[in-house]
């Protein structure tokens, strides 16, 4: 008893300064280090078995971290990069570190964190960008698909990033500055980076954070296993009537099996969830939409020669308010395009709310006319795609038309199933139209042609 008090007093002692930090003299300046409690007791105790309790992943949980902290930003120029950097070092391989709450953390300059194994990211407080458009066009991560840079890229393994605060992509000046501009044209670059990007990272999780105003992207998750959101917000809101928020996706991905998004609430310019090609196992439960592009499966199927997929992904519970789409398929058609699948795809219990497009299978993407579309069909197969429950109401932007699925002759369209579809339009007796699918879809529906009369 005596001895274990001894413990616990020197346990206080040595936590409540940062005696590490100033021993060495080798931290920046402001910033401090804080053993574990289980560090502490081992001083002493050197035979100390590894605390039992672990996370999800079989790590330390958040108390049995050694804990990092930096200085905050004086302000919005006052870049802590290095700061960081060195933090995410100092507190890799099974330590935590720390953006306290009420403070703002800057970053100026891009940061390589492919390096991570096992690592907490406490995010209380508010990281944000700097909106150098001059600086990050000429350094950022570059990739060649959709010609996509980010600030930073996440990597590695057992990675928790989790807090309430913010990263703040600071995004308004690079709206501003693309007004007018498209990214699919092949002329475009004045790129705009990505807020959070993962590249080769295995157990990612992102809890409780907001994710706002990215420049572009917020999300991208390239070839990463097991990525994980929940109780996230993410919104991109500009404050110029002139510049929209644009391509400001919720979630993106490319080369991803695993991708899990809960609890998650989504306010920004462009699609709320849209995994890319060669996605699978996508589970989705409990998300909000306003005013997107919707949730989609793709665009696959964009580049020469190459072969995309997504399959076997499950979202339940989405709730679509005042967007271009609910659930939706697109690929590409056109001259030059890819090929591949997209298939075992369930949406169920999906409400949608003045939605110009509350179901659409898109497969003239993107911008083809119907034209062209007929003379370059899409080479992307849908096959086994249910819609269970979809209810609501659409804006009426098409008609009577609440659901359109337009497969491309040049494509397999099979096991296509719509079941209880309760969707009203504003212009009348509701429609459903199909092409070209094989087989029963489930309910009654009618050609392209009957529709417009
Ligand atoms: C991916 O990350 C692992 C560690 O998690 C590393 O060993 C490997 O070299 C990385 N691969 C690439 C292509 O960077
Ligand atoms: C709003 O965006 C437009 C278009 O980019 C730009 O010309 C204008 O300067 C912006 N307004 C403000 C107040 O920044
Ligand atoms: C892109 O630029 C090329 C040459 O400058 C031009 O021929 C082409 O029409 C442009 N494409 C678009 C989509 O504007
Ligand atoms: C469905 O999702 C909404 C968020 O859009 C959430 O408020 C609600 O609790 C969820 N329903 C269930 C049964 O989990
Ligand atoms: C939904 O988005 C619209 C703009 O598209 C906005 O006016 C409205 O406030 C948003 N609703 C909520 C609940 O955030
Ligand atoms: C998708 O995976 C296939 C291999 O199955 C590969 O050939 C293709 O390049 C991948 N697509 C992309 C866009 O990376
Ligand atoms: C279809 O996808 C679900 C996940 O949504 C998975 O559980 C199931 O095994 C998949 N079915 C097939 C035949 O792969």
């Amino acid at each position: 008893m005596k001895s274990l008090a001894a413990l616990l007093s020197l346990a206080g002692s040595l936590a409540s300064v940062s005696a590490l930090a100033v021993d060495t003299g080798l931290i920046p300046a402001g910033a401090s280090i804080t053993p574990s409690r289980f560090e502490v007791l081992k001083q002493r105790a050197p035979k100390l078995k590894k605390c039992s309790k672990t996370d999800d992943w079989g790590n330390a949980v958040e108390g049995d971290r050694t804990k990092i902290t930096i200085r905050a930003s004086k302000d919005d120029n006052d870049d802590i990069s290095e700061d960081f950097l060195w933090a995410i070092k100092e507190a890799n391989n099974g330590g935590l570190l720390h953006l306290e709450k009420g403070k703002k953390y800057v970053i100026g300059k891009k940061l390589d964190l492919s390096f991570l194994n096992d690592v907490y990211v406490k995010i209380d407080g508010e990281l944000k960008f700097t909106n150098d458009i001059e600086y990050w066009q000429s350094n950022n991560f570059y990739y060649d698909f959709q010609k996509s840079i980010t600030f930073w890229v996440w990597g590695g393994k057992d990675i928790k990033i989790y807090g309430s605060g913010t990263l703040n992509g600071n995004g308004q000046a690079w709206w501003d500055g693309f007004s007018g501009a498209e990214i699919l044209d092949p002329n475009n670059t004045y790129y705009r980076p990505i807020l959070f990007l993962t590249d080769n990272a295995t157990n990612i999780e992102v809890k409780g954070l907001h994710l706002k105003d990215s420049p572009c992207w917020t999300n991208f998750f390239v070839r990463s296993n097991n990525v994980v959101f929940d109780d996230v917000y993410i919104s991109a809101v500009s404050t110029n009537v002139s510049s929209l928020p644009k391509n400001t996706d919720g979630f993106d991905s490319l080369n991803v099996a695993g991708l899990t998004v809960l609890n998650t609430r989504v306010n920004v310019g462009d699609d709320c969830f849209s995994p890319k090609p060669n996605t699978t196992d996508i589970l989705v439960r409990n998300l909000w939409c306003n005013g997107t592009h919707g949730v989609s499966m793709g665009s696959i199927g964009q580049y020469p020669g190459v072969k995309d997929y997504i399959s076997n992904a499950y979202l339940q519970n989405i709730t679509l308010l005042n967007g271009q789409n609910g659930a939706r398929l697109k690929a590409w058609a056109g001259p030059g395009v890819g090929y591949g699948y997209i298939s075992n795809i369930t949406y169920e219990d999906i409400h949608v709310e003045n939605t110009d497009h509350p179901i659409v299978l898109d497969q003239c993407y993107f911008d083809i006319d119907a034209e062209q579309c007929a003379q370059y069909p899409s080479k992307v197969d849908i096959t086994d795609v249910k819609f269970i429950n979809v209810h609501g109401s659409s804006s009426g932007l098409e008609g009577r038309v609440v659901a359109d699925l337009t497969c491309s002759p040049g494509a397999t369209c099979s096991g296509i199933h719509l079941e209880r579809i309760d969707i009203t339009s504003p212009k009348g007796e509701p429609q459903i139209v199909c092409e070209n699918i094989q087989g029963d879809i489930g309910v009654d529906c009618i050609s392209k042609e009957e529709a417009g009369n």
